[in-house]
């Protein structure tokens, strides 16, 4: 497999600005639903946010779960959605996507299929962890030796890697079961890279930071459902969707904030168990 990469020139004061979005599973049915959340309403309220927010960035992350239902139209909508924006978007797959559909349509509605994301400070590199049918993550040889191949090329830039599965524990047991199963391969990819300051991951549906001694580990919420943070079982968060913004500066540090829609809009079917 040949990976693709883009080369993009920023402002002067040297800020790479990113919006995450993820985990949006849509639908070819736009009256479709996850745990009672209509799942295209709460994407496009989460643009209406973004909009309204008006704040600069340069551009869209989309880290997996971007289908529900695997359909050629769930993939549109969610190109059709976003693309108000008017920025470029990237994206990586995630357990609930089918990849086939996904390629070929997100292709056909102009998205690049490039992995590798290479600025005047920073190098953004986007991993497939999908195990088909599966809800847990695995870095098959092929993605290791990207991620490996991608820091030694440029060792001078700091890196921001991007994927699905979480990489490390989030507290929530339920969760942690469907985690990225060999993240000490992972580790020992990226430990010789001092120049990795941070892993952006979905998945979890929610909000999450966390600074070890190399890195930082965050993850957003989702612009549909929310799950509950530190729970040990299933359980879904009354919070609302939102979305994260990103500010990479040109001396490696990171600023990032999550932004929800407010209000009482978007409630999950409390009765659900499980998902
Ligand atoms: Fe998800």
């Amino acid at each position: 497999m040949e990976f693709e990469k883009i080369f993009t020139h920023v402002d002067s004061d040297g800020d790479l600005r990113l919006l995450q979005l993820t985990d949006t599973h849509l639908f070819a049915n736009s009256a479709m639903g996850l745990l009672g959340v209509n799942t295209l309403a709460s994407l496009e309220a989460v643009i209406a946010q973004i909009q309204q927010d008006d704040i600069p960035f340069d551009w869209v992350m989309a880290t997996g779960d971007i289908s529900q239902d695997h359909s050629a139209r769930s993939y549109e909508r969610f190109v059709e959605t976003v693309s108000v924006l008017e920025k470029p978007i990237l994206w990586l797959p995630g357990n609930h996507d089918w990849q086939p559909v996904m390629h070929q349509t997100l292709s056909q509605k102009g998205l690049s299929r490039a992995k590798q994301l290479v600025s005047d400070h920073w190098q953004l590199i986007l991993l497939d962890t999908q195990v088909t049918e599966k809800p847990h993550g695995y870095l098959e040889p092929e993605q290791l030796d990207f991620l490996a191949r991608s820091l030694s090329e440029y060792p001078q830039k700091h890196a921001l890697i991007l994927m699905h599965h979480q990489s490390c524990s989030i507290g929530c047991n339920w969760l942690d079961q469907h985690n990225l199963k060999n993240a000490d391969a992972f580790h020992e990819v990226i430990a010789p890279h001092p120049q990795v300051k941070a892993v952006l991951f979905g998945h979890i549906h929610q909000n999450f930071e966390y600074q070890s001694a190399q890195l930082a580990y965050i993850a957003s919420p989702s612009t549909c459902i929310q799950f509950l943070p530190l729970s040990k079982e299933f359980a879904l968060d009354r919070q609302q969707p939102g979305y994260r913004y990103l500010k990479l500066r040109a001396n490696g540090e990171i600023h990032s904030r999550v932004r929800r829609l407010a209000g009482q809009q978007f409630l999950p079917d409390a009765q659900s168990q499980g998902y």
